[in-house]
């Protein structure tokens, strides 16, 4: 077994992150314990900053008790040590701010202004863990008050708008204060490990590349399941649905890894050049087309783990009769040489029996059997990639039945597991992505082009289904969505993957 460090790490330089919405869910659960991890790894440079913004009136000390606190829920216990976490609660302040006046900016800008010692030249970067709607007065106030200057960078939480328009007016005013390599928006997905070891996996073998498209391939799956309910998001949730919230971001980014040319290098522009052409080639799913290649679901009361779960009608923050789509499965294609007549299927959905998220590519049946019939059903390859969890790389293969019985045939599994060919803890991808803001490294961040041409795609969808006046189909909470979803891949004569093959059938 090789062991893999995820300890020490190179330094980077001194930075003041900036956290607008720095009391809110994801800086506590997310931001926070990723910047501790970071800082308990040696990346957090002497001299750094962390300065919480809200408009909540919280003096310091408030503040770095709640981040102790977060620490504690959000940091697996082997993690956290006293000694490092009291190291990096002393790098924690906190500003009241309030985004649409001028309230606090003054503040601000001063406890910008005013570095701490050895921080010369910190990187400032201020992330924006809030409501998109802010995106636009945050950046108007942070140039208003000086604080954007031009080695400064921003960082934009998903959900980028929620339509084309509402997106493009968002990037046209952040777009007016910073420049484009300036903003960082996040789509937390490409953070996650073994979503970058699909370009490990296409680019960095050969076994695999010259089989990568539509002669050898015969449909691709990916499906990222939830076990979750909208918990405390019902206000953001309703507003968004499935679609907003998981397909047009994270989806479409997996589609993209799956579906792109290699990229000329690893450069930021290389990578992002070829998964925007992938976006534009997606096929489009209109009025005409959504009632065939889509599926929308709204979970019902079920039981999910064991555990009685409400409906969503009955969560926190739903109005009633709403018609949000907590679950969407879709097929659609992308309308290039590689891959035409190629269907990708997508699911995602909250109240699925597992949290599960994977991607099947099911290559094409053998085009001639020698053997004979009793022999076994010959299965066709399929390779899973399963990002997470148990994050694994499987090749279904075909193989002889050992014995003396004659051929037999059985499908077998080679099974790369990471956790124990590698060992050791995978950094959250928060945790890779707050410091490529700080490395400048923008590869793993999507592009202004790159976010419209998904909500191209995606805002027809949308459209469409609200043309129909339907409302999503109902699903127990704990299975796998509404029937349709599974009637959507069967009358195409495939199904869903899930099955397994243990991977010790050898
Ligand atoms: C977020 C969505 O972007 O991703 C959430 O807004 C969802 O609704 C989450 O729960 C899923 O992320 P992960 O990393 O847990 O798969």
């Amino acid at each position: 077994m090789h062991s893999r460090s995820t300890g020490a790490a190179p330094a980077l330089p001194p930075f003041d992150y900036t956290v607008f919405g720095g009391t809110g869910d994801l800086a506590l659960r997310k931001l926070l314990p990723a910047l501790y991890l970071r800082d308990k790894a040696g990346q957090v440079a002497d001299g750094s900053r962390i300065i919480g913004v809200s408009r909540s009136p919280l003096a310091p000390s408030d503040y770095r008790a709640k981040a102790e606190e977060a620490i504690r829920e959000h940091v697996p216990a082997d993690e956290r040590d006293t000694a490092l976490v009291a190291r990096f609660l002393e790098r924690l302040d906190y500003v009241p701010v309030d985004a649409t006046s001028d309230n606090g900016w003054d503040e601000l800008a001063e406890r910008l202004n005013t570095p701490p010692p050895r921080s010369g030249g910190a990187v400032r970067i201020f992330y924006l863990a809030t409501s998109p709607s802010l995106f636009g007065p945050v950046s108007d106030q942070l140039r208003a008050f000086g604080l954007a200057t031009p080695e400064s960078r921003v960082v934009l939480e998903k959900p980028i708008g929620r339509d084309l328009a509402s997106a493009q007016e968002i990037n046209d005013r952040v777009g007016a204060v910073f420049t484009e390599q300036q903003i960082y928006r996040i789509d937390h997905y490409l953070g996650k490990e073994t979503v970058q070891n699909l370009l490990a996996l296409r680019f960095g073998n050969s076994l695999f590349e010259p089989l990568w498209n539509a002669n050898h391939i015969d449909h691709v799956q990916i499906t990222v399941a939830e076990t979750v309910g909208v918990e405390e998001r019902g206000g953001y949730y309703d507003q968004s649905g499935a679609l907003r919230d998981m397909v047009q971001n994270h989806l479409l980014q997996l589609v993209c890894l799956v579906g792109m040319e290699c990229p000329i290098s690893l450069a930021q522009e290389s990578v992002r050049d070829e998964k925007l052409k992938v976006l534009r080639s997606l096929k489009a799913i209109g009025a005409d087309e959504v009632g065939g290649c889509t599926v929308r679901g709204q979970y019902r009361a079920g039981a999910v783990a064991g555990g009685a779960v409400p409906g969503y009608l009955d969560e926190p923050g739903i109005p009633p009769g709403s018609g949000t789509e907590t679950f969407v499965a879709l097929k659609l294609e992308i309308d290039n040489w590689r891959w035409a007549g190629v269907p990708f299927y997508l699911r995602s959905g909250k109240r699925l029996p597992a949290k599960m998220s994977e991607i099947v590519i099911q290559f094409r049946p053998i085009r001639h059997s020698i053997f004979p019939q009793g022999a076994g059903e010959l299965q066709a390859n399929r390779l899973i990639v399963r990002l997470q969890p148990d994050e694994s790389i499987r090749l279904h293969l075909m193989t002889k039945e050992p014995g003396p019985g004659g051929m037999r045939l059985r499908p077998a599994a080679l099974n790369l597991s990471f956790a124990q060919t590698f060992g050791g803890r995978f950094p959250d991808a928060y945790e890779r992505l707050l410091m490529d803001v700080v490395r400048g490294n923008s590869t793993l961040f999507m592009r202004r082009d790159e976010v419209e041409a998904a909500w191209q795609w995606a805002e027809p969808i949308i459209d469409g289904w609200m043309s129909r006046h339907e409302m999503p189909k109902p699903y127990i909470a704990g299975t796998w969505g509404p029937s349709q979803s599974i009637a959507l891949i069967e009358r195409d004569g495939r199904t869903w993957h899930d099955d397994e093959i243990p991977s010790a059938a050898f």
